[in-house]
């Protein structure tokens, strides 16, 4: 009989020959093997060397694979003890007890100040302003010679009515870098493209759900999604987030039987932190038992500071449960009002028919742009170049946050995203230090509105996109003296 302590005995089927490097093939077979419940919790991988060995493959390829599979959850490396499969991942089956006292409450909190919405709309960026990338690095030269390109090539083909699901180039143009960047397999048969996230959750809500459906959100969460999905009817269950990200036992606990979960599980909107592979697990388990719908917000998964971004939910998805959300509002600009959904196979007609009566997808024009800049390698290329500057210019921040307040605030550094979660002094009151700053020009977001029975407050959230790394020291003195008034 195997004990969970012998290496594991299945065939890894390297090809050493194939286009997909021997580190990406170790790293998917073995993930597989965890899926299927070939390797178990707790099961002991072979030794980097052994496994070298085995394969014939240099020592470094194998550990680049451990490293992934570590990164992502699905094994732990225990030193002298080597490396085994994460002993908290879930049973498959397992059935959390319900919590029969426990009603659904509708949510209708002050879900705007949760929405991260500009003071006024069209206004240019603020130092601290949430939700607007890098705007001095946007690459415009190149952008107005595609832009110019695509408007001097409109042919009359191009002037009439178009797929409302979006431009078939650009839908396959996603498809790839979804595959490459996020591990999913899809087609362009798949993907819808909408207007932004509003378009995606619209999309969403119309073609699944029904009035006074009940939809879990996460709490603390963005209040954009909660408000949505209450004007779509739906019934808001806010389900606590930890550490790991959404507890997805208490969700089953409050409502087990709803028909959505909204997560966003590469940077939990705000606190930043990755769902962890076991939540992962048994968020799909949930939905695939329940037949209800995981929506997957990957808003920030781009960036990544100092680990590889952990593949998206959608990779992990066999029973079609998830509709993946994107947008191109970070990487690119807001002001496009693109995004798109992957749906699952399954209900990518439905979705069609939806977006044909009720949503067709935006302008053509711009989805041509856009689809051109992936199509030439620019989008790639400019992804990794503002995830270099984001990098220089959140240390700058972080620094000089430290040196303006030393130890009064904490800051909670999460890998990835856009902003800083600052935590402040119990007692300070979050809302109106946002007020005020607002009336002197900055554009910090208060913590607290954040959340609907979580408590996760006083903090703000400041956006390090648009403060340059000298000015970063002027920006948090000009803070601090807001702050200190308080
Ligand atoms: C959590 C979250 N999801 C999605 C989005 C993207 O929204 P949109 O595509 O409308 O710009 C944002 C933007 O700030 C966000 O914070």
């Amino acid at each position: 009989m195997e004990s969970p302590t012998d290496p594991p005995r299945f065939p890894l089927d390297i090809d050493i020959g194939a286009g997909e490097a021997v580190y990406r093939q170790i790293y998917r077979r073995i993930r597989a093997a965890i899926l299927d419940g070939q390797l178990l919790p707790g099961a002991r991988l072979p030794s980097w060397n052994a496994l070298a060995a085995e394969l014939s493959v240099a020592r470094g390829t194998v550990k680049a694979a451990y490293d992934w599979l570590a990164g992502e959850g699905y094994v732990v490396a225990l030193g002298p003890a080597g490396t085994r499969v994460n002993p908290a991942l879930p049973e498959a089956s397992r059935d959390p007890a319900p919590d029969a006292g426990h009603a659904a409450l509708a949510g209708d909190g002050p879900a705007d100040e949760a929405a991260g919405f500009p003071a006024a709309w069209g206004s240019a960026a603020r130092p601290f302003q949430m939700g607007v990338p890098a705007l001095d690095v946007f690459p415009r030269k190149l952008w107005s010679r595609l832009a110019a390109r695509q408007a001097t090539r409109l042919a009359p083909a191009g002037m009439v009515y178009q797929d409302p699901a979006g431009l078939p180039e650009l839908r396959a143009a996603i498809a790839g870098y979804l595959a490459i960047a996020r591990g999913i397999s899809c087609t362009a048969n798949d993907v819808l493209v909408t207007s932004g996230f509003a378009g995606a959750i619209n999309m969403i809500t119309g073609t699944l759900l029904a009035a006074g459906d009940r939809a879990w959100i996460e709490d603390p969460g963005y209040g954009r999604a909660r408000e949505a999905l209450r004007l779509a009817g739906a019934t808001i269950v806010p389900v606590p987030v930890d550490g790991e990200g959404i507890d997805v036992a208490a969700g089953v606990r409050r409502a087990a039987d709803a028909r959505l979960a909204y997560v966003t599980p590469s940077h939990q909107s705000p606190l930043g932190m990755p769902l962890s592979l076991p939540r992962r697990l048994a968020l799909l388990d949930w939905a695939g038992r329940q037949k209800s719908w995981i929506v997957e917000d990957d808003y920030y998964s781009e960036f990544r500071f100092a680990n590889r971004p952990m593949s998206a939910l959608k990779s992990l998805d066999g029973e079609g449960r998830v509709i993946y959300v994107g947008t191109f509002s970070k990487v690119l600009l807001p002001s496009l009002r693109l995004g798109y959904i992957v749906a699952p196979a399954a209900e990518a007609d439905r979705f069609r028919h939806f977006a044909a009566y009720l949503m067709p997808s935006p302008s053509q024009l711009v989805q041509a742009i856009v689809a051109n800049f992936i199509a030439q390698g620019h989008f790639g290329r400019h992804i990794r170049r503002m995830r270099a500057i984001y990098a220089a210019r959140r240390a700058a921040l972080v620094a000089a946050l430290q040196e303006a307040f030393g130890d009064k605030i904490a800051i909670d550094l999460q890998d990835g995203g856009m902003h800083l979660v600052v935590h402040l002094p119990r007692g300070m009151v979050d809302v109106e230090i946002a007020r005020r700053a607002a009336a002197a020009g900055l554009g910090p977001v208060p913590l607290s509105p954040w959340s609907l029975e979580a408590r996760c407050g006083p903090g703000l959230l400041l956006s390090f996109a648009n403060i340059l790394p000298e000015d970063a020291p002027q920006a948090a003195r000009r803070l601090q003296r807001i702050i200190r008034a308080d």
